[in-house]
C-alpha cells in the first residue's frame, strides 16, 4: 500500500472514530440531563445506564463501516470478529464518579490498534465540545487546530496530574506513595478522574505530567496516541516502552521526563542485577 493509499485509510478510520465520539458524547448529555440508573461494580466503583449506552453506540457505529473489525470495550470485553488485526479499544464513559456526581470532567475514548500498535485515537469531552484526535504520524488536534505538549523543564513549574484505582482501599499499591513525593516535588497537583483527559490534557499543554499505577487499556488507548503524536513521551515506571496491557504509565511533556521517573524508582522495590 503507498503511503497515499494508507494515509487516506487511516483519515476515513478517523472520521468513523469521530462519528462515533460525537454520537456517544451526545447520549451522555442527555442522561446528564435526564437522570440515569446506577450500579455498583464494588463499593465504590460505578456504572451507570449512560456507560452502557454509550458503548453500545460506539460499536454500532464502528460496525456499520467495519463489520470485520474486532473491540475491546470495558463494559462488555472484548468481541473477537474473525482474525481482523484492527482492534477498537473503547471507554465510552471515562470519568464514571464525575458523571454520576454532576461533575463535567468525563469523555468518550476511542483508540484503534493494528497489529498490536495503536495508530488512532479520539476523545471527546461532551461538556465542553472538545475533541481531540490522532493518527499516526498525521500530528495531535484539538477541535481540528494542532496541539503540541508544553516546554516547562522543571518539577518545581510543573503541574502534574494523577489518578487512584478502584481497589485504593485494598491494596498498599495504592499510589499513595508516589502522591505525596510529587506533592513535594511539584508545582502543583491535580486529580481530574479521568486518565483519557489527561493523558490529552498533557498533549495540550495544560499539563505537565501525568502518572498513575493501575490502568486499563481502554483508558489509556487513544489518550496514548494523541500524546506521543503531541510530541510528548510515555513510558513505564522504568522508562521503558509504555504498554497499553501493562497498567502503569508516566507521560509528560518528555523535558520533565526523567525527573518524573527519578522520584517513582525513589518508591519502586530495587531490582538487583542479573548475576
Ligand atoms: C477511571 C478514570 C480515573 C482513573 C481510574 C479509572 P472510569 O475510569 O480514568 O481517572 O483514576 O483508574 O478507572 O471508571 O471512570 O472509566
Ligand atoms: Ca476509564
Ligand atoms: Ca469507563
Amino acid at each position: 500500500m503507498g503511503h497515499s493509499d494508507y494515509q487516506s485509510d487511516l483519515d476515513k478510520l478517523l472520521e468513523t472514530a469521530i462519528r462515533a465520539g460525537r454520537m456517544a458524547g451526545a447520549i451522555l448529555t442527555r442522561y446528564a440531563q435526564s437522570g440515569f440508573h446506577i450500579e455498583y461494580k464494588g463499593l465504590i466503583n460505578l456504572v451507570t445506564e449512560a456507560d452502557h449506552a454509550a458503548e453500545q453506540c460506539v460499536i454500532d457505529c464502528i460496525r456499520s463501516q467495519y463489520p470485520a473489525h474486532g473491540f475491546l470495550a470495558e463494559e462488555r470485553g472484548r468481541v473477537e470478529q474473525g482474525s481482523s488485526p484492527y482492534v477498537w479499544i473503547i471507554d465510552p464513559l471515562d470519568g464514571t464518579t464525575n458523571f454520576a456526581h454532576g461533575f463535567p470532567a468525563y469523555c468518550v475514548s476511542i483508540g484503534l490498534e493494528y497489529k498490536g500498535e495503536c495508530i488512532a485515537g479520539v476523545v471527546y469531552d461532551p461538556t465542553r465540545e472538545e475533541l481531540f484526535s490522532a493518527t499516526r504520524g498525521g500530528g495531535a488536534r484539538l477541535n481540528g487546530r494542532p496541539i503540541q505538549v508544553s516546554r516547562t523543564a522543571i518539577l518545581d513549574q510543573a503541574l502534574l496530574v494523577t489518578g487512584f484505582a478502584y481497589d485504593i482501599r485494598d491494596t498498599p499499591q495504592n499510589n499513595l506513595d508516589h502522591f505525596v513525593r510529587f506533592a513535594l516535588r511539584a508545582q502543583g497537583i491535580r486529580r481530574t478522574g479521568s486518565a483519557a483527559l489527561d493523558l490529552c490534557y498533557v498533549a495540550a499543554a495544560r499539563f505537565d505530567g501525568f502518572w498513575e499505577v493501575k490502568l486499563n487499556p481502554w483508558d489509556m488507548a487513544a489518550g496514548s496516541i494523541i500524546l506521543k503524536e503531541a510530541g510528548g513521551q510515555i513510558t513505564n515506571f522504568r522508562g521503558d516502552t509504555h504498554s497499553l496491557y501493562g497498567q502503569e504509565l508516566v507521560a509528560s511533556n518528555s523535558l520533565i521526563h526523567g525527573a518524573m521517573l527519578s522520584i517513582i524508582q525513589e518508591s519502586l522495590p530495587v531490582v538487583s542485577p542479573k548475576p
